[in-house]
């Protein structure tokens, strides 16, 4: 039987840049029959300082871009966009289902430590909006939370400078920061979908005791049960389709992205395009 139109249509993720790689790695590696459409919002990054009025006009303007491509599910592979402007989104791109990463995050942290002491790395906006903190509590209510901005991870990262001296001392001067007062997490959440490539030094300075969480796999599964729900997996076998989008500097984005996904990237695999 072939499939329905609406099922060989493509997932859509957007970030803000290389970051929702990660995301994007991990629905792949669920779903690898799926075909991808993924856009990262390079020229206007980061997002993480902005103000949400800003945030919310680019997060819009991304999905709008990804909607008149064609998707079936929109993922936004960002936590400062999920925080900030999920619920426009949804309304934006209805009956379309959306996924964020911000709710994914907290299940996966509440499910590795219930009642747990956690520290969320994030950026700035999400920090200020307090988005874990509310996701944790609503699924926790016991749960201790605290937030810490590190925007210098998002450069970090983006740099590809995700081990070495000047990384592991950026990263020892944000842990010492948020444990200030001796709060002692049990679990450090991955609140900016570029921190998942700094996960290893991170784990390191945190220490054995500290379990190190991520969202990516939890919203793969969050993915797969929405497009279930809604009848619309792709039922053919064959290999997935992956299709890159960026706003500006596709040398960049492939060199970087390509350490992102774990696959190597030429400029020639992403398109520029202008929203
Ligand atoms: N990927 C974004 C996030 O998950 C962070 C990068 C940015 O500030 O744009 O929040």
């Amino acid at each position: 039987m072939s499939e329905s139109h609406s099922n060989s249509l493509p997932i859509g993720v957007f970030d803000s840049g290389v970051g929702g790689l990660t995301v994007l790695k991990a629905i792949r590696d669920a779903l690898p029959n799926e075909n991808l459409i993924y856009l990262g919002d390079t020229a206007r990054l980061p997002y993480g300082t902005k103000s949400p009025a800003s945030i919310a006009r680019y997060a819009t303007q991304a999905t709008a871009k990804l909607q008149e491509t064609g998707i079936k599910l929109l993922v936004v592979a960002c936590n400062t966009a999920s925080a900030v402007a999920l619920d426009a989104l949804r309304a934006q791109m209805a009956p379309i289902p959306v996924v964020g990463v911000v709710e994914p995050g907290a299940t996966a942290a509440v499910r590795i430590r219930p009642g747990g002491a956690h520290l969320v790395l994030a950026t700035e906006a999400t920090v200020r909006l307090g988005a874990y903190s509310k996701a944790i509590a609503a699924r926790d209510p016991v749960a201790e939370v605290r937030e810490q901005a590190c925007e210098m991870l998002v450069s970090l990262a983006e740099e590809g400078w995700t081990s070495g001296e000047i990384t592991d001392a950026i990263v020892r001067r944000y842990l010492r920061e948020a444990t200030a007062d001796s709060f002692t997490p049990n679990s450090i959440i991955l609140g900016c979908t570029h921190f998942p490539l700094l996960r290893d030094t991170i784990s390191v300075i945190a220490g054995d005791k500290v379990e190190v969480v991520d969202s990516a796999i939890t919203t793969a599964a969050v993915v797969r049960q929405a497009l279930q729900s809604t009848g619309l997996l792709r039922s053919n076998e064959t290999a997935g389709e992956l299709r890159l989008l960026a706003t500006d500097g596709i040398t960049r984005f492939a060199r970087v992205g390509g350490q992102f996904l774990g696959t190597p990237l030429q400029a020639s695999d992403v398109q520029l395009v202008d929203l």
